[in-house]
């Protein structure tokens, strides 16, 4: 079969791989109809981590069931499903309370196991033909309706952006009436915004630089803020008569860029979101930020020490929460909210492309090339 495999800082390409077969009685095997090219890609594609070359992307995928493991209860052959970007047992004890994006037991590493990403177990990415679901009957997420009809966008943000988005809304704890500000207008950040809307949130601040992600972010209600030209913090306690707003979502990690250059400050968001949410407010982490990162600034950085103003964070009173979306606690509910019309989160993607020209892609959405938002490969096509 072909796969998107990483072969170099900078460089992928579409290879002829080994076939995804049935290796446990437990798995499915699917036909790969839709699979998203993510920012947390582009971590490993930019030589940012411990990535080895031959590594098959891909962490958002869904498609059509080919062949069934003989351990299979509830899933069937032609059956359409998407799978969260995790892999998860379910019979662990973090899956069992809910944490399924921390499974004890898929990751030899540590807790948490995901398709295509390093460090996340021997799951090979769905960036291709086919690929082999572990675990089916509890990761799979059963769709209505057939391959290519005119949710497929929609539900193929039910991987990861939909529900990371709603995380870190719902860490953050957006209710009615909130005012949000979200930091990093990717399609991370524009799902977190959506998604605060989509609990009740009354104003919602987007900051970024880049023109056509704010437009996009003002597409949906919210107030552009472009750290080129603002100090978000300023321009938000503003806005807010002094007080700041009620929550905060980082949507862009540590890979946080200065205002006015493209120099790197990995703590800057998090910084301006303690100074950004008036005290005894609440911020929801959902960019990443990671345990090692050879290609930091600095010393302290490239172990994961950044320096976080955690006197101001205190004095505050502000609670935050972080770490990987756990899809399955939302996932069924927002395919509920898409066929029911309550949702529509596509609009986020920008090109449906095949699996051929991911190279091309990758190039484009690393550059943050202008349209480039979301890019959705689907193989076959
Ligand atoms: N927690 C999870 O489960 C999870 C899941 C998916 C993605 N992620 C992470 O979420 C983050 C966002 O993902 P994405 O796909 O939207 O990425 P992206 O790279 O497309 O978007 C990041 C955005 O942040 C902006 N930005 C950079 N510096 C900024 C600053 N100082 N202030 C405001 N904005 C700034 C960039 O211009 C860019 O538009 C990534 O770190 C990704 O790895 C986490
Ligand atoms: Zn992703
Ligand atoms: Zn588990």
């Amino acid at each position: 079969m072909k796969a998107v495999v990483y072969k170099e800082p900078f460089k992928v390409d579409v290879e002829e791989v080994e076939d995804a077969r049935i290796q446990d009685p437990t798995d499915v095997v699917i036909r790969v109809t839709s699979t998203a090219i993510c920012g947390s890609d582009l971590h490993m594609y930019e030589g940012r981590t411990v990535a080895e070359p031959g590594i098959i992307f891909g962490h958002e995928n869904m498609g059509i069931i080919e062949e069934i493991g003989d351990g299979v209860a509830s899933l069937n052959v032609g059956d359409r499903i998407n799978l969260p970007f995790n892999v998860a047992c379910g019979f662990c004890e973090n899956c069992e309370a809910g944490y399924t994006g921390f499974c004890l037991t898929v990751n030899p590493n540590g807790a948490g196991g995901a398709y295509g990403y390093v460090g996340m177990g021997p799951y090979t990415g769905g960036q291709a033909e086919y690929l082999r679901v572990p675990f089916a009957d509890f990761n799979a997420l059963r769709l209505p309706g057939e391959e290519g009809d005119e949710f497929e966008d929609d539900f193929a943000c039910l991987s990861d952006i939909f529900p990371t988005g709603y995380h870190g809304a719902a860490m953050a704890d957006v209710g009615v009436g909130d005012t949000v500000a979200v930091y990093g207008a990717g399609p991370v950040g524009i799902m977190a915004a959506y998604s605060s809307f989509l609990r009740g949130a009354e104003r919602v601040f987007m900051v970024d630089r880049v023109p056509n992600r704010l437009e996009l972010a003002e597409s949906i209600g919210c107030v552009p803020v472009n750290f080129d030209e603002v100090d978000p913090i300023e321009y938000i306690q503003e806005q807010t008569d002094g007080h700041g707003s009620d929550k905060g979502i980082d949507a862009v990690g540590y890979q946080a860029t200065v205002s006015g250059g493209e120099e790197e400050q990995p703590a800057i968001v998090l910084n301006q979101l303690v100074e950004t949410v008036r005290p005894t407010g609440r911020l929801g982490v959902v960019g990443l930020y990671l345990p090692e990162d050879p290609g930091a600034p600095t010393e302290e950085a490239a172990a994961g020490r950044l320096l976080f103003e955690i006197g101001r964070f205190f004095e505050k009173g502000l609670a935050m929460g972080t770490g990987q979306c756990n899809v399955k606690r939302y996932n069924r509910a927002l395919r509920d909210m898409i066929v029911a019309g309550r949702a529509n989160p596509s609009f986020v993607v920008s090109q449906d492309l095949p699996l051929e020209e991911a190279p091309d892609a990758y190039h484009r959405f690393d550059q943050r090339e202008e349209g480039y938002s979301k890019v959705v490969l689907k193989p076959g096509s």
